[in-house]
């Protein structure tokens, strides 16, 4: 693989564990803050982060060995509304900014598997997004957030509110491979 690709996946992981960890703590906090719906909402992107961080390790399976790894990830342990605006703010920095410029470096390098890994967590975090952004605006006007079941393609972390489809829309997996938090 080559090695802008390998960094840029191995920066991945390290982002999207860091999340994975991250809102299980705020989901916590969220719970001690009577907002259950929150916290459900912060377990399921988890779940979500899990995928993403599972299909970057996997898509640099041969380069093993051990590595300094910079990850980008935002920091503290604040009211829940808080924590939301946090949440909210990696997401976007996700989508904006990193996802982007890696994938551009994926496409010109041609690794596929790469691109696939990425392609599928850019379009799950702009979901995260919008839930968060929903979430934190209810947070802010002092109630728990209106949510419906969350499914998440434990596949590749595609996230969606409702009823889990019989295929994922990212990547084609079966309604089993759907996790639901309700
Ligand atoms: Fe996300
Ligand atoms: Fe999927």
């Amino acid at each position: 693989m080559h090695e802008s690709t390998a960094s840029n996946l191995r920066s991945a992981f390290g982002g999207e564990s860091m999340a994975h960890m991250r809102y299980l703590v705020w989901a916590d906090k969220a719970d001690r803050d009577a907002l259950p719906n929150v916290g459900r909402l912060f377990r399921a992107v988890s779940r979500a982060e899990q995928a993403h961080a599972t299909n970057h390790f996997l898509a640099m399976a041969k380069e093993a060995g051990g590595f300094l790894v910079p990850s980008g990830g935002m920091f503290g342990y604040g009211t829940t509304a808080e924590n939301l605006k946090g949440a909210l703010e990696g997401e976007l920095g996700e989508i904006n900014e990193m996802y982007p410029a890696y994938l551009a470096v994926a496409k010109f390098q041609q690794e596929k598997q790469a691109e696939r890994s990425m392609t599928w967590a850019l379009e799950a975090e702009k979901a995260h997004a919008a839930l968060y952004e929903r979430a934190l605006k209810s947070v802010q006007a002092g109630r728990d957030v209106e949510l419906g079941a969350v499914q998440i393609c434990t596949v590749c972390g595609y996230t969606a509110e409702g009823d889990a489809p019989d295929f994922c829309p990212l990547c084609g997996a079966k309604k089993e491979k759907f996790q639901t938090f309700a």
